[in-house]
Parts: structure tokens; C-alpha cells; sequence
């Protein structure tokens, strides 16, 4: 049996597919490459010593879906395939609700068909909004404040629902910030245009492909009045999906989790820490508040230790280090 991963080539689910693959899973990847390179998916085949099926395609046709689970031998899904950028979706509402809503029920349509139950998807910690309280956790309230959150809020209402009527085994994972990139060097983040995030940003500051990194804002109500965040290794999270798989058989449903470490750091530590991996400093200036940022959110981890026993382990400056390793090796990613 194999574990399709849609999505696969891009970049948690490329680190996934390798962790998948280290605990014995046979993986297919499905990808449309419309954020990613099939040279991530050479990446995959290096790691994994060749042991991967790519199957280029879009994850709402439904057909090919149904197909690729059938030929392949397909018992597991973990769906990351969609749009990500919350400002593009602002821009874009249209191009993200038909793309991330598309793909999601294109591929729990042709499990339906194909009578597959077990899945993993892909949320976000964006569906917590502004906490009240920190740490959020699974319970807390949730909300969506632009297009991108609105198809991870309603993906998960959307799930709850099949698993209601008994249709799917689902864990909605709630992924916190996820940086760095796998120990080799030889896998990372390469997304296309200017990065949005933090730390990319940073490391295209680092390689030289941009000027200077604006912090927004440091006038908040933290510590330092840079916003604070849960940044988490990519391999760790990566590992909380082998642990989501292996645990779903035991907790049929519906069930969200939240996957960060438990900490947050703000916006200028993580620079001081880039600083200090790198061995120099990093241009960056602090500029107006980026609208629509919250000041402070880090992640509830009890539920994810008890019921998946999944912690992470890997701290900011390993993530860093790791990132750093991948962007200096390929400034201009995979184009490199
Ligand atoms: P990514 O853009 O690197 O990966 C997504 C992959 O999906 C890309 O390779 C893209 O080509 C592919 N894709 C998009 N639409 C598709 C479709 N219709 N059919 C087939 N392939 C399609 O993004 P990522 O950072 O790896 O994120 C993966 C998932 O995790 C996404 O669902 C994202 O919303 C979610 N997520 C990401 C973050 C983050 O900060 N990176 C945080 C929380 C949640
Ligand atoms: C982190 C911090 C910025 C860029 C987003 C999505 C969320 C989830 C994770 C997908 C913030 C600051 C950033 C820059 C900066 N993704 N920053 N200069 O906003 O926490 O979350 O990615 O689900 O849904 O909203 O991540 O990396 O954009 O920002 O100062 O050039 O870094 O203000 O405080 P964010 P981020």
C-alpha cells in the first residue's frame, strides 16, 4: 500500500514525502507545479534513494485522483495541495476558493470513490485569527480574516462534516510557522516570486537576491514590540504527519491538532538568531505594521504530545542553520 501525497513536490510536502518514505511508507506524489519545480521532486527521489511515483496533475480531477489510488495501491492521503499566500488571496478570493476548495473535495471525492478513509490535511494556525489568550489551543475560538483562512476554516468544517456522516478518518493539522529545510542542504523552500514569510525573506536578504528586510512593526504589545510567533522545524512537522498516519487508526473521525513547539520568539529575535547562524549581520529596517498581523500567537502542544506523541525537537537556531545551509547552497532555489 502507499501513502499519496498531493501537494508533494512543494515545501512541507516534499519534507513529508521523505519522512513518509524514512518510516516505511511507499509514497506517490501528485503536484501541479504550480508553486513548486520538478526539480524538488528529483530532490525527493535523491533522498529516498529513487523509491517515488510523480504523477503531474491537478488535485480537484477527480478522475485522475481516483486513478492514481487505484493504480498505486493508495490506503492513506495527506492532501497540502493549495494556494498559501494570504496576501495573493486578497487579491486573488476567487483563485483561491476554487483552488483549495477544488482540489480538497476533488480528492475526497475520489477516496469516497475509491473507498480510502484515512486522510491528513493540511490546516493553519491562521484559523485561530487574534487570540485572546495564548497558547491557543485546539479548542480556542476560530475564525478566518482573509480568503486563504476562509478555505482552511471552511476545509475543516467541509471534513468534520464526511467524517460525520462516517466518510473519512481526518486529522486537520494546524501548522504554526514552519522554517528551515532538511539537514542535507539539498531540500528547501523555493517558492515562486518575492517570498511573504519571515524567514525566507531573511535568507534572500542573506544571499543577496534582496536589499533589506522589513521588520513590521515594533510597537506591539510584546516583549520586544516585534510580533511573536511559533516558528517549527519543517522536519519536525514533516514528522508529525508520519505520527497524524500512524495514529489515525486508533482515533477514527475528525480530529484538529495543533502542530507548533509551545514557544514563541518575535520578529527580532529570530533576526539576532539568523545573525548569529549566519556569522554576520542582516540588513533590516523596522517599517510600518504589515495590516492584518496579530501580535502574538504560539501553540497549545498538549494534544498533539498525548495523542499523536509527537513533540518537536529541533530549536530555532537548528531551524536557522538548516535554512541557511539550503539557501546558500541555491540562492535562486532549484533554479540554481
Ligand atoms: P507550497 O506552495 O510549497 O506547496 C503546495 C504545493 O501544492 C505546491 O507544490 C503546488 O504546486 C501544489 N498545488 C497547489 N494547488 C494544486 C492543485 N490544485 N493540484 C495539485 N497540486 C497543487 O506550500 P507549503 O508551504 O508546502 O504548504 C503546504 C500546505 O500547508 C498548504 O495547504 C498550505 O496552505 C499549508 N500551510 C502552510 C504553512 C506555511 O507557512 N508554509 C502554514 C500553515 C499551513
Ligand atoms: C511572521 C512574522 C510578520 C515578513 C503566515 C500566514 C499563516 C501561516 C503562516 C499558512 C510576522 C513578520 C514577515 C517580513 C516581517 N501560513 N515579517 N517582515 O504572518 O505569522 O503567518 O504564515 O497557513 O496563515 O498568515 O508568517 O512569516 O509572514 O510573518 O517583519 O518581510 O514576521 O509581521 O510578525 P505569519 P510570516
Amino acid at each position: 500500500m502507499a501513502v499519496l501525497v498531493t501537494g508533494g513536490a512543494g515545501y512541507i510536502g516534499s519534507h513529508t514525502a521523505v519522512a513518509l518514505h524514512e518510516a516505511g511508507r511507499r509514497i506517490v506524489v501528485l503536484d501541479d507545479l504550480s508553486n513548486s519545480s520538478e526539480r524538488a521532486v528529483d530532490a525527493i527521489r535523491a533522498l529516498t534513494g529513487g523509491n517515488l511515483t510523480f504523477v503531474q496533475g491537478d488535485a480537484a480531477d477527480v478522475d485522475l485522483v481516483s486513478r492514481t489510488i487505484v493504480e498505486q495501491d493508495v490506503d492513506e492521503v495527506v492532501h497540502f495541495a493549495a494556494f498559501k499566500s494570504v496576501s495573493d488571496s486578497v487579491e486573488r478570493p476567487l483563485a483561491y476558493f476554487a483552488n483549495n476548495m477544488g482540489s480538497l473535495v476533488g480528492v475526497v471525492e475520489a477516496m469516497a470513490a475509491t473507498r480510502v478513509r484515512r486522510m491528513v490535511f493540511s490546516s493553519s494556525c491562521t484559523v485561530y485569527g487574534e487570540p485572546d489568550e495564548v497558547p491557543v489551543t485546539e479548542s480556542s475560538p476560530t475564525g478566518a480574516a482573509n480568503p486563504y483562512g476562509w478555505t482552511k476554516l471552511h476545509g475543516e468544517q467541509f471534513l468534520e462534516q464526511v467524517a460525520a456522516v462516517g466518510g473519512l478518518d481526518v486529522m486537520l493539522l494546524r501548522y504554526f510557522n514552519p522554517v528551515g529545510a532538511h539537514p542535507s542542504g539539498t531540500m528547501g523552500e523555493d517558492s515562486r516570486g518575492v517570498p511573504t514569510n519571515l524567514v525566507p525573506y531573511l535568507m534572500q536578504v542573506a544571499v543577496g537576491r534582496l536589499e533589506r528586510l522589513p521588520v513590521f512593526g515594533a510597537d506591539y504589545d510584546t516583549p520586544d514590540g516585534s510580533p511573536v510567533r511559533d516558528y517549527l522545524h519543517v522536519v519536525d512537522l514533516a514528522e508529525g504527519h508520519v505520527a497524524a498516519l500512524d495514529a489515525l487508526p486508533a482515533n477514527p473521525g475528525c480530529r484538529a491538532i495543533n502542530l507548533g513547539t509551545g514557544r514563541g520568539y518575535s520578529v527580532l529575535e529570530v533576526v539576532a538568531a539568523a545573525e548569529h547562524a549566519l556569522g554576520r549581520p542582516v540588513a533590516h529596517e523596522v517599517v510600518d505594521r504589515r495590516p492584518g498581523d496579530v501580535a502574538r500567537i504560539w501553540a497549545g502542544t498538549d494534544l498533539a504530545e498525548r495523542l499523536l506523541g509527537w513533540a518537536a525537537s529541533r530549536g530555532l537556531s537548528e531551524m536557522l542553520a538548516d535554512h541557511w545551509r539550503w539557501q546558500e547552497a541555491h540562492p535562486h532555489g532549484y533554479g540554481d
